[in-house]
């Protein structure tokens, strides 16, 4: 079942969509070489419960830290240790932040420092990405058309498309359903109605689609290439004539 929210589910999801966004803003102004990734994360969790959010990822199933951050070949659910942003790193940082019951989750990718043109247009194509989908958003559409234009949009910009992850809805629970495809047909899936909140999240490989686990923990997901990935993920409502981005300014 596929649930539609009330308006006070949806203020509810905006409220926890904007503390998401001032972190994700926060986070921003840190990423620089020398920090460490758990530094990030104390940053992090600090300003959301300073919010009166709570950094939901932790403790979720097991997840140890209050942000995901996941470097370079790294695509997912990279886990803040003591390793420190150097020059040339592609940093994806992906989190949710649950208030008054109601989640948000966003992801942004950011280079620290500067990098080669194939990766600055790995990142800004991953970004467009999302933007392909979400044009597509309104009451009405299939999720096959969001899943369609990204992949299209992935594919004309050289990049590849995991399969192996999705999107999802989400609401008072982090995952609900449906699946948010990244690739997929037309005119397929199910409809989208007005009152759904769904997160979309393009995870966009520079070289092969494959990704897999690593020996090192049971979280982080790695291109099975070794290529460097990117990720963008808003939480949005869909509405009459479009959509309303809960994780924005
Ligand atoms: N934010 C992730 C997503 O986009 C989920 C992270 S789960 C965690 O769906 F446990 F790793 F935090
Ligand atoms: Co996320
Ligand atoms: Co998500």
């Amino acid at each position: 079942m596929i649930s539609i929210k009330s308006d006070r589910e949806i203020d509810l999801m905006r409220q926890a969509g904007h503390i998401n966004y001032l972190a994700h803003e926060e986070i921003k102004k840190h990423i620089k070489p020398g920090i460490r990734l758990d530094e990030l994360d104390k940053i992090a969790h600090d300003f959301i419960v300073k919010n009166d959010g709570y950094p939901s990822c932790l403790g979720y199933e097991g997840f140890p830290k209050s942000i995901c951050i996941s470097l370079n070949d790294e695509v997912v659910h990279g886990i803040p240790d003591a390793r420190k942003l150097k020059n040339g790193d592609v940093v994806s940082i992906d989190f949710t932040v649950r208030y008054k019951g109601y989640e948000s989750d966003a992801a942004r990718t950011y280079i620290v420092g500067s990098a080669s043109k194939e990766i600055e247009d790995l990142v800004e194509n991953t970004r467009l990405a999302l933007n392909a989908g979400l044009s597509k958003v309104k009451s009405g559409v299939k999720i096959g058309d969001v899943s369609h234009a990204i992949e299209e949009f992935a594919h004309e910009h050289g990049l590849s498309v995991i399969e192996d992850l999705v999107g999802h809805g989400i609401g008072s629970d982090m995952h609900e359903e449906p699946d948010v495809p990244n690739y997929g047909e037309e005119h397929t899936g199910i409809t989208l109605k007005k009152g759904m909140t769904i997160a979309i999240e393009p995870m966009l490989n520079l070289g092969g689609k494959e990704v897999c686990l690593t020996d090192k923990d049971d979280w982080v997901i790695v291109t099975e290439d070794g290529s460097p990935s990117a990720h963008f993920e808003h939480t949005i409502l869909v509405t009459e004539d479009g959509y309303e981005i809960l994780t924005g300014e």
